[in-house]
């Protein structure tokens, strides 16, 4: 009897070796195993990046605190908490302006016409004409006459010397010397 067990178990054990050597040699058994490592792989990749994300989160969400609250570059920069209205008018609306149509001839090294429009102070020394801007009288001021191309014909001439403002721009302009000619230095 009891040899008769043993047989039985012996001839079991060698049936699962045999069905195992099956199993594992199927394709699809090696599939399944690559994909699990894959889906492993996977998976971790996963989790790690999740991991990394939130980490920067984190991390912006403690920069945006700092700076009080406002992501924007604009908005951190020095010059923006305490500003007051004709700077900010001068930063958003005025700046633009004279950095595309005039600072290339009035700023830096150039001073065309003697005229540098580098700080408030060179604005308001004026050119080689005298003193060009008035603050709070766009209307005796030249520099608001050449924009506007009614200054004198040829010297100094209409500014910009090739083309002319949009009414838009010749208004900004107009309002910004009737505010006082506020600049602040802006950085670029
Ligand atoms: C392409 C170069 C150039 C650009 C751009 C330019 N200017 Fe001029 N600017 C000159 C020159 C050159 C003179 C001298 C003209 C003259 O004497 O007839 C001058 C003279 C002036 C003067 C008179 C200075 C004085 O005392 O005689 C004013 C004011 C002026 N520019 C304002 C501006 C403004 C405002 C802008 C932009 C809207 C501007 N300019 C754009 C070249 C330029």
């Amino acid at each position: 009897m009891a040899d008769k067990g043993r047989e039985e178990t012996t001839e079991q054990l060698q049936d699962y070796s045999r069905r195992f050597v099956l199993w594992s040699s199927k394709e699809d058994s090696v599939y399944s195993f690559v994909n699990m490592v894959r889906n492993r792989l996977v998976s971790e990749l996963a989790l790690t990046f999740g991991v990394v994300l939130v980490l920067v989160l984190a991390s912006a969400g403690c920069t945006k605190a700092a700076s009080g609250g406002s992501a924007s570059p604009e908005a951190s920069s020095p010059n923006s908490q305490t500003i007051s209205q004709p700077e900010r008018d001068y930063r958003d609306k005025v700046y633009p302006i004279l950095k595309n149509n005039c600072f290339r001839c009035h700023s830096g090294m150039n001073h065309r016409g003697g005229l540098s429009m580098n700080t408030r102070e060179s604005l308001l020394k004026g050119g080689r004409d005298g003193v060009v801007v008035i603050p709070g009288k766009p209307e005796t001021s030249l520099l608001v006459d050449l924009v506007r191309h009614e200054g004198p014909k040829n010297d100094p001439m209409p500014m910009p010397p090739k083309s002319k403002l949009s009414d838009a721009d010749i208004y900004v302009l107009t309002q910004w010397v009737k505010d006082g000619a506020v600049m602040v230095p802006i950085r670029p």
